[in-house]
């Protein structure tokens, strides 16, 4: 009979680099073709060396979509671990080197509290004149809402795209949990700003009037992302001043004003693939997490690469999944045991797949 270790995160956490970096490299060798580790951009270098593919949400969710390995790491955060469990088959399996890692803005919005906020809508301008969107930085039972009330998921990259494509279903957008990017688009998408409000999640009719609610072609909740918050307008107006000729380059989850006096806004991918194609000796502010953009400054030393903010906006959640638990779920995996694992119910992941492929064939 052979006997299986399992292995607790404690051994790991004190192995030098050079030991985790030769564990891991064996472990992944040992797996081989049962093994794909997918790895968001704004993981540490130390992390994304090791991933097959690296990419932003909409990227990773479609390579673990096309995948047919059976174990899938997902260096990311919850709700990209479950996106990853929504796509793929019965017989994958998704894990999470860091359960912790999760998204605050995901956590800011609960279905309990959409739900509610859904019923007081729905009393006022009619269920069927409102159709819900989730950014897929969301909870997969808010995924399944949407799939259920005919919405979609979108990305930061296809945002906008499907703010037009709900706006001409319906005659009102429920945007949720992302104020900022909801707000980008549907200002991109020809929205004008009186008619966009904002839901306060905790107060009744979310703040707003019976008239506010009934103007309302999109209504946002008040979510937010505590890292792109840290990039304000005159973090811009220094850059513009000190290196005439400067390219601002920002996330979309920053707030109306850093995008308006921005030159470009896009997903983690396009800000890469912008920067990676403009030409040698370009000057660029990028204003998204700080391991992406360090990371960028190194494999393009032919251009000058800021960050936008003078704070340190690092994704703290992201930073969990770090090369010790990402050493002890694969050595733990090589020995049979799957720990960490991410599984959406089974009635969830149907709704949400609906969701999610409404998006997809857009
Ligand atoms: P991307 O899909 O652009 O990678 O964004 C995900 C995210 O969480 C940004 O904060
Ligand atoms: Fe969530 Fe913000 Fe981190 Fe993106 S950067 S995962 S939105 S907390």
């Amino acid at each position: 009979m052979t006997v299986s270790n399992t292995y607790s995160i404690e051994d790991y956490l004190n192995l030098s680099e050079k030991e985790l970096d030769e564990r891991i490299t064996k472990a992944r060798k040992s797996l081989d073709q049962r093994l794909l580790i997918l790895g968001h951009h704004y993981q540490q270098d130390d992390v994304i060396k090791f991933a097959d593919f690296r990419g932003d949400s909409l990227k990773l969710s479609q390579e673990a979509a096309k995948s047919a390995r059976e174990f899938i790491v997902f260096c990311g955060v919850h709700f990209m671990a479950e996106t990853a469990d929504i796509v793929t088959g019965d017989n994958q399996k998704v894990i999470l080197p860091d359960l912790t890692a999760g998204c605050s803005m995901a956590d800011m919005a609960d279905l309990y509290r959409v739900e509610k906020a859904w019923k007081e809508i729905a009393n006022v301008a009619g269920e069927e004149n409102v159709l819900p969107v989730t950014y897929i930085n969301s909870s997969a039972d808010l995924k399944a809402f949407c799939g259920k009330k005919g919405g979609a998921i979108c990305t930061s990259s296809s945002a906008e795209k499907i703010m037009r494509w709900a706006l001409g279903e319906r005659e009102k957008v429920f945007f949720f949990p992302d104020e900022h990017l909801g707000r980008n688009s549907a200002i991109r998408s020809g929205i004008p700003e009186d008619e966009i409000i904002l839901w306060h999640r905790d107060a009744p009719m979310g703040g707003n009037s019976e008239a506010e609610i009934k103007k309302a072609k999109v209504i946002l909740w008040d979510g937010f992302c505590s890292v792109h918050m840290l990039f304000l307008p005159k973090h811009i107006e220094y850059f513009r001043e000190k290196y005439p000729g400067v390219n601002i380059i920002v996330h979309p989850e920053c707030r109306r004003e850093v995008v308006e006096l921005s030159d470009l806004c896009g997903s983690t991918e396009y800000i890469i693939k912008t920067v990676k194609a403009a030409p040698a000796g370009t000057v660029w502010a990028i204003g998204t997490e700080i391991n992406l953009v360090n990371r960028l400054r190194k494999e393009q030393p032919d251009k000058t690469i800021f960050f936008l903010s003078t704070t340190v906006c690092l994704c703290s959640t992201m930073y969990r999944i770090d090369p010790q638990h990402l050493c002890w779920v694969l050595e733990n995996l090589v020995e049979g045991n799957v720990v960490n694992r991410i599984t959406v119910p089974e009635e969830e992941k149907r709704w949400a797949k609906i969701a999610l492929e409404r998006m997809l064939a857009l």
